[in-house]
């Protein structure tokens, strides 16, 4: 890590009492690495807050494999929208599922968008998106 800056956080002692607890739990090896997390998070979040901000996402989706045109739909909206969608991943889970994990980048407002499209598509049983950036601004 470069340039190093250090400081000083004054809070009641016994909400700092529930948040080592709480990054006890989480696996955290001490306060400063969970607190640039937290910082980060709030970072991408603000990013996100911009309609057209450079971002990434994923996009986890579970489907019937035999229910009617839902894999034909995805594929359409992953077409038109190509420009976005750097990769996918289809895994046949049983006789019956599919897991597809879509990954997609660029403008926030566009990668919203075709995310929620995804996952509102009928037939999707799960659809879970997370949302984050391409990591230039984190530290
Ligand atoms: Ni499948």
């Amino acid at each position: 890590m470069t340039d190093l800056a250090r400081y000083t956080v004054s809070m009641d002692a016994r909400l700092l009492d529930r948040f080592d607890e709480l990054i006890g739990r989480k696996g955290y090896a001490n306060r400063s690495e969970a607190i640039r997390d937290l910082i980060r998070g709030a970072l991408v979040e603000e990013r996100w807050a911009a309609d057209n901000a450079k971002v990434a996402a994923t996009v986890t989706l579970v489907y019937g494999h035999h229910a009617h045109g839902v894999q034909e739909h995805l594929g359409h909206i992953q077409h038109h929208h190509h420009a976005e969608v750097v990769s996918s991943t289809h895994v046949h889970l049983d006789n019956d599922n599919c897991l597809e994990v879509i990954i997609i980048r660029g403008r926030s407002r566009t990668v919203r968008t075709l995310a929620e499209e995804l996952i509102a598509t009928k037939g999707v049983k799960h659809g879970k998106a997370v949302f984050t950036t391409e990591g230039n601004e984190l530290y």
